[in-house]
């Protein structure tokens, strides 16, 4: 018999990396243990160090070769490193032996408890991103060179180590500007053409208040819907943490006491409502959370009412909470109004065909709408839809985002020009914006038309071409959903 030296098992390894979101150190250490053949179970993984290999560390960690990993994988990856959970580059790790030993779809299998775990990880990173996008608030810094440029500087405190990948998207919106972003784990400095990073800071390196703080909170009180005014929905509106980077939360608790008055005048009831009052703790207390599914936000829609009176009930988004594409239209017709589902009327059924014919499943998408209550002008017994304004499309679309960055698709599919108005905050003509777009919050995006707008074409010539036109939208939506699955992370 042959001497058992062949099937020695290397020896444990213990891997310390850099402190927070060390990706190269996590690829350079993978890269070596795969090449000795070191199963997840003798790694033990310790972020916090100065990076780097220590303990009994694989040999020349730097000549290993590149793995050839699946793009999902690679993607989800990218994803879970700058999160907290100190298990993080282990599983990871697990993940990456199992693909290569021949699971090379596991990523696919939701129901798996490491896919599933990491799902979870690579989700809660992504909100926290989406959170740093929304509530952050730049402050000008007073004392440069009095012809010098204006610079800004900001603080946050987010949850994971998300800096590196949330500070693009600052640079892209505010390219004119210089700017800083300071967090307790890193800096982020935008000279106006360069995005670089830099070592932690304190809350006092940024300013507390400036000369712009009237004007954010002007801002919050002009766009401030007292209708939305109820204690749940205070409370997911702007998450307390983020209350002290917010110079216009100071004007909460006056626009929640006077939001009951407000309301009645708005919808022309007696303006004999009492104003409620809402102690300091309750606000706090509603302010807490943000809501964390689908059906907590759905709840705060219900509970809301419509806008304009008349609606049955607040119609939904329905289709799979983690699907890869959403459909946004404009607001249910009178059908979705009465059978409380979207897109289940004749726009819902040809949108159902030509999804067909473009290969893409209804069960498979996501549905909803950028206005959850349906708009009508009575005439007789008909209830005649009627477009809802900007100020109307803009009360929304705080639900939506909501709604789009608890889904996390990969794509957003905008059908006509409410929906573009939501999703970008412009009006624009479809025949200009058609194709591929990004959206408001960085979501990747594909304008088209309504099929509502295929209804209405008196022309029946007119009417198949712009239907096949239509078809061939979709199928341009299907082949970058499939992408965007494989490709891992959007953005
Ligand atoms: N039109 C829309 O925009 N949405 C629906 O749900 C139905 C028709």
């Amino acid at each position: 018999m042959g001497s058992p030296a062949a099937v020695r098992r290397p020896a444990a390894r213990r891997v310390v990396l850099g402190e927070g979101a060390d990706l190269d150190g996590f690829r350079r250490a993978v890269r070596a243990l795969v090449a000795e053949g070191v199963a997840p179970e003798d790694v033990s993984w310790n972020a916090g160090g100065q990076g780097g290999l220590f303990g009994e560390a694989p040999e020349a960690p730097g000549q290993a070769p590149p793995l050839s990993l699946p793009r999902q994988l690679a993607g989800r990856i990218t994803e879970v490193v700058p999160h907290r959970d100190p298990e993080r580059y282990g599983l990871l790790y697990r993940a990456i032996w199992r693909v290569l030993r021949g699971e090379r779809d596991l990523l696919e299998i939701a129901s798996d408890p490491l896919v599933h775990r990491l799902d979870l990880l690579a989700r809660s990173v992504r909100r926290d991103i989406h959170k740093m996008h929304a509530y952050l608030r730049f402050r000008k810094v007073v004392g440069g060179p009095p012809d010098g440029p204006e610079v800004f500087a900001a603080w946050f405190e987010p949850d994971h180590f998300i800096l590196e990948q949330a500070a693009p998207f600052f640079a892209e919106r505010f390219r004119s500007m210089l700017w800083s972003i300071v967090t307790p784990v890193g800096s982020a400095l935008w000279d106006g053409e360069e995005l670089r990073f830099g070592p932690p800071g304190c809350r006092s390196d940024v300013p507390g208040e400036d000369g712009f703080e009237a004007g954010w909170t002007g801002y919050y009180e002009s766009i401030f819907n007292p209708a939305r005014t109820n204690p749940k929905l205070m409370r997911s509106h702007m998450a307390k943490k983020y209350w002290h980077n917010l110079p216009e939360a100071a004007a909460i608790p006056n626009l929640v006491r006077s939001a009951g008055g407000r309301t009645a005048g708005m919808i022309g009831k007696e303006a004999s409502v009492p104003a409620k009052r809402v102690p300091e703790r309750a606000l706090a207390a509603m302010l807490d959370q943000a809501p964390g599914s689908l059906e907590e936000l759905n709840a705060l829609i219900r509970s809301a009412g419509p806008l304009v009176p008349g609606a049955t009930q607040a119609v939904v988004g329905e289709g799979p909470a983690n699907a890869s594409v959403v459909f946004v239209g404009e607001q249910p017709g009178d059908e979705e109004d009465l059978q409380g589902r979207p897109f289940v009327g004749p726009a819902g059924r040809l949108l159902e065909r030509a999804m067909g014919e473009a290969g893409i499943e209804r069960r498979d998408v996501y549905l909803t709408n950028a206005v959850k209550h349906f708009k009508f002008e009575q005439r007789g017994k008909r209830r005649i839809h009627s477009k809802p304004t900007a100020g109307e499309v803009s009360h929304y679309r705080w639900w939506l985002m909501r709604e789009l960055e608890l889904v996390e698709p990969k794509l957003v599919v905008a059908l006509g020009g409410t929906a573009v108005l939501a999703l970008t905050g412009k009006q624009v003509p479809i025949t200009r914006a058609r194709g591929p777009a990004v959206l408001l919050d960085g979501f990747q995006g594909f304008i088209t038309v309504h099929p509502s707008y295929l209804l209405r074409l008196p022309d029946q010539d007119a009417k198949a071409a712009a239907y096949a036109q239509f078809v061939g939208d979709l199928e341009q939506v299907r082949q970058l959903g499939e992408a965007g699955r494989s490709a891992g992370p959007k953005g």
